[in-house]
């Protein structure tokens, strides 16, 4: 028997003037989307922002419903939309933010778990590691070099075998 060790690394940048340009330009998008979420239920508005390898900017934000299993989050209208728009076009960074209504957000959220499972999947489908930028309005802002780093040992096409 032998342990194994799974690790990552997150880049930590202490505000939004850290940023690169582009990177600063994408999360602003994320934050300034979040208003056109749809979510009366749980008052959490999530904002994010994809930048595609042919230089276009797709946003997303969550929608909720009455029935509540069948609200859809930000991340996943995003790349459905990316998927629909630009058939086969990479995701090269999505950046997501939020506003839980209690005031301004001041730290990252990161996706939940079946988002990171069609995240995963998204990367697989175009080859290409999907950049992820995570942050509130304000506040501290995390970059990760691929989803599929926060979906260790994930589920893959591959293991499909077809
Ligand atoms: N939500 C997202 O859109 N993305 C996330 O990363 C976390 C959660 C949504 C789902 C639901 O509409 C609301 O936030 C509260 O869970």
């Amino acid at each position: 028997m032998e342990l194994k060790e799974i690790q990552f690394k997150i880049a930590v940048y202490h505000s939004f003037d850290e940023l690169n340009a582009a990177d600063a330009s994408l999360l602003a998008a994320a934050r300034e989307t979040a208003q056109f979420a749809y979510a009366p239920y749980s008052k959490f508005f999530v904002g994010a922002a994809a930048m595609l390898a042919n230089g276009k900017t797709v946003t997303g934000t969550n929608q909720e419903n009455a029935s509540y299993p069948v609200g859809i989050c930000a991340e996943r209208v995003l790349l459905s939309s990316v998927a629909s728009q630009y058939p086969g076009e990479s995701v090269r960074t999505m950046a997501i933010s939020y506003n839980n209504g209690n005031g301004e957000s001041v730290k990252p959220i990161s996706p939940c778990g079946i988002c990171r499972q069609t995240l995963v999947e998204y990367e697989h489908r175009t080859k290409t590691p999907i950049r992820i930028i995570l942050s509130g309005m304000s506040g501290e802002v995390f970059v990760i070099e691929s989803a599929r780093q926060l979906l260790p040992l994930s589920f893959t096409p591959d293991d499909l075998d077809i």
